[in-house]
């Protein structure tokens, strides 16, 4: 069965024309799947939709079968958002990474050990204490991934995970997110990124999903990339051999 389904989905802001309309998409369990488009195409819009925090303007997204209910809480998705300012509230970082943890209701030794545990994998210790506003901007960015992992979801939604992040860190995300089992949508501009994470590649653009396919082939054509503003990440673009240096 599905994890995740969106059938004739329309998405939009209140008071504003539809962002997309018509898609379907169906996601099995622990998929992987990278979610490529423009500025605005509405990526981080439709994150919003299946994390139940915008509702549908038309259509419907199910979860293992099951319609989403506007408003329900959905310890089984977990949203990371593009902006960490939207994301972190609590006083210090500690305390944020657990409030996902303690609205599960979990027993407290199992909150706090899958607290440590995403502290530790988002390469966060040692911050524990630090109100979240002194974080710096790839420390943000790290710290609402590991809000999210508390909640051990079947679903993440990834908005953008490598922005900000230095390339250690972004090397570190990359593993860890390649050793998870639970399923994942990604949306980013960092290709490359999505090419050693995911298998399947969704190009949106003008409202609606203009590809969906192998990530090779979707991200490798260059027609396609070129007509909805992207380009084909560097490690598919043939290389001319390198020019000699010495005599042979
Ligand atoms: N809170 C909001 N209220 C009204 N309109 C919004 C809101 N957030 C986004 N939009 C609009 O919805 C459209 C899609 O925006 P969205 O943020 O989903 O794009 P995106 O694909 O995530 O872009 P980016 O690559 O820049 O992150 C844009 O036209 C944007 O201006
Ligand atoms: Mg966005």
């Amino acid at each position: 069965m599905s994890l995740l389904d969106l059938d004739s989905l329309s998405v939009g802001w209140p008071h504003a024309s539809a962002v997309l309309t018509g898609l379907n998409l169906h996601v099995a369990p622990g998929a992987r799947v990278g979610i490529v488009g423009p500025n605005g195409a509405g990526k981080s819009s439709l994150f919003h939709t299946i994390a139940g925090v915008l509702p549908p303007l038309a259509g419907t997204v199910r979860l293992r079968g099951e319609p989403l209910r506007p408003g329900a809480f959905l310890p089984e998705v977990a949203l990371v958002f593009q902006q960490a300012e939207d994301q972190l509230f609590c006083p210090t970082l500690a305390e944020d990474v657990a409030f996902g943890a303690r609205n599960l209701g979990l027993p407290a030794p199992e909150a706090d050990a899958r607290v440590a545990r995403a502290i530790a994998d988002c390469g966060l210790e040692g911050l524990e204490n630090r109100p979240v506003h002194q974080l710096s901007g790839g420390e943000k960015r790290r710290a609402c991934l590991a809000g999210a992992l508390v909640m051990a979801p079947a679903l993440l939604l990834l908005d953008e995970p490598s922005a900000a992040l230095d390339l250690r860190n972004r090397r570190r995300l990359i593993a860890l997110l390649a050793g998870m089992e639970q399923a994942m949508l990604i949306a980013s501009h960092d290709l490359e990124m999505l090419l050693e994470l995911c298998p399947r590649i969704i190009v949106i653009d003008r409202g609606r999903i203009c590809a969906d396919g192998p990530a090779r082939a979707v991200l490798g054509d260059a027609a396609l990339m070129a007509a909805h503003g992207q380009e084909v990440p560097h490690s598919l673009t043939p290389h001319p051999p390198s020019e000699r240096h010495h005599a042979p």
